[in-house]
């Protein structure tokens, strides 16, 4: 089986910051409730950028970090619950973007978990030796799909992107990859898409904003990332004791400070970006990691951990 390592890591950022405190002059809000219950300040959203814009640019960055042309790609994989369009993919898009000739270009969606299930198939592409380098963004414009009027939403979610290069080398790096799903409590978290409507069925209204059962995603999140923890580590050689790094889902710091405690890890293990970015779903974690990665040392494990609409969670142990 061939070895995985990362060899670029890049994100971009939508134009305009918008704080709390103009949040709180559209939606009856204040900074004092918004930092207590998540820890949020600031959010980019786009005043412009598309989805497919912001993935390009991460992207770039990327390619430029790992010093790989574009057209060396083999494959090119967008986590995205929040296309430009339903066809071309956002990937396809990119891949025109950046002149990618040689790639295979698909999206997948599986929202906040988006980043980790696309780096689980890019991995395995490259351990079954199919392809030798893989691109993998997270990029999101969530302020598309938000109901600006609902306060239980609006102050949580931001637009952005993250993208990370997988390479084959002989020096394996991933040391492990879990991931589950759990469709049957799905309506947790929701965004509609085109209702049904054709010659047989009458058009049915559907809500097309984002909806979600903050308290039950809150239960879900706080007990699944510790099982997302051990199970990363089962049946490997490295203890919980051994990771410098958490880069879990950027959704709540009270989320962060939740899974230290249950687990008995210092929490100033946990990175945290979300007061900068709010909650970016499928780029929180690439974004994180490219922030992230100026504390890195050579040979420090590190665990990374996605979790949100499906429900879908999973997580990634990585040697630096
Ligand atoms: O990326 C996917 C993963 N998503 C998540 O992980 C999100 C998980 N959930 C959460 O992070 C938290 O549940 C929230 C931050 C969404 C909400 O925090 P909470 O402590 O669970 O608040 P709550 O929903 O129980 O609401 C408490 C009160 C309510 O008022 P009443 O009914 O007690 O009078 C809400 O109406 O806070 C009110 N409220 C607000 N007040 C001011 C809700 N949103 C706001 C707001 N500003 N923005």
């Amino acid at each position: 089986m061939k070895g995985v390592k990362i060899s670029g890591i890049g994100s971009s950022k939508a134009g305009y910051v918008l704080t709390n405190e103009e949040l709180s002059t559209i939606v009856d809000t204040s900074d004092e409730w918004i930092t207590t219950r998540t820890g949020i300040k600031n959010r980019y959203i786009s005043n412009g950028q598309t989805t497919t814009e912001l993935a390009s640019k991460a992207a770039a960055l990327a390619l430029k970090n790992a010093n790989i042309e574009a057209s060396a790609l083999d494959m090119i994989i967008v986590a995205t619950i929040t296309p430009d369009l339903f066809m071309p993919s956002t990937a396809c898009m990119v891949q025109s973007a950046l002149g990618a000739i040689k790639s295979t270009a698909f999206d997948i969606s599986a929202a906040c978990s988006g980043f980790i299930y696309g780096s689980k198939i890019a991995i395995n592409s490259i351990r079954c030796g199919d392809v030798k380098k893989v691109l993998v963004i997270g990029a999101e414009v969530l302020s598309k799909t938000i109901n600006w009027q609902d306060r239980n939403t609006c102050v949580l979610f931001g637009d952005g992107a993250g993208a990370v290069i997988y390479e084959a080398t002989d020096n394996n790096k991933i040391l492990n990859m879990y991931t589950q799903s759990d469709g049957k409590n799905g309506c947790s978290l929701t965004l509609n898409s085109t209702p049904l409507k054709n010659c047989l069925i009458e058009e049915k209204l559907v809500t097309p904003y984002m909806q979600m059962d903050g308290r039950e995603v809150y239960k879900f999140a706080t007990n699944i990332v510790p099982i997302c923890i051990e199970k990363v580590l089962q049946n490997t050689e490295v203890k919980l004791s051994d990771i410098k790094h958490f880069i879990l889902h950027q959704a709540n710091e009270r989320i962060l400070d939740a899974v230290a405690k249950k687990m008995k890890i210092d929490k100033s293990l946990f990175f945290k970006n979300l007061d900068k970015y709010g909650n970016t779903s499928a780029a929180s974690i690439p974004i994180a990691l490219y922030e992230a990665k100026a504390n890195f040392n050579t040979g420090d494990k590190i665990v990374l951990v996605g979790f949100g609409g499906g429900l879908t969670w999973g997580s990634l142990l990585l040697e630096w």
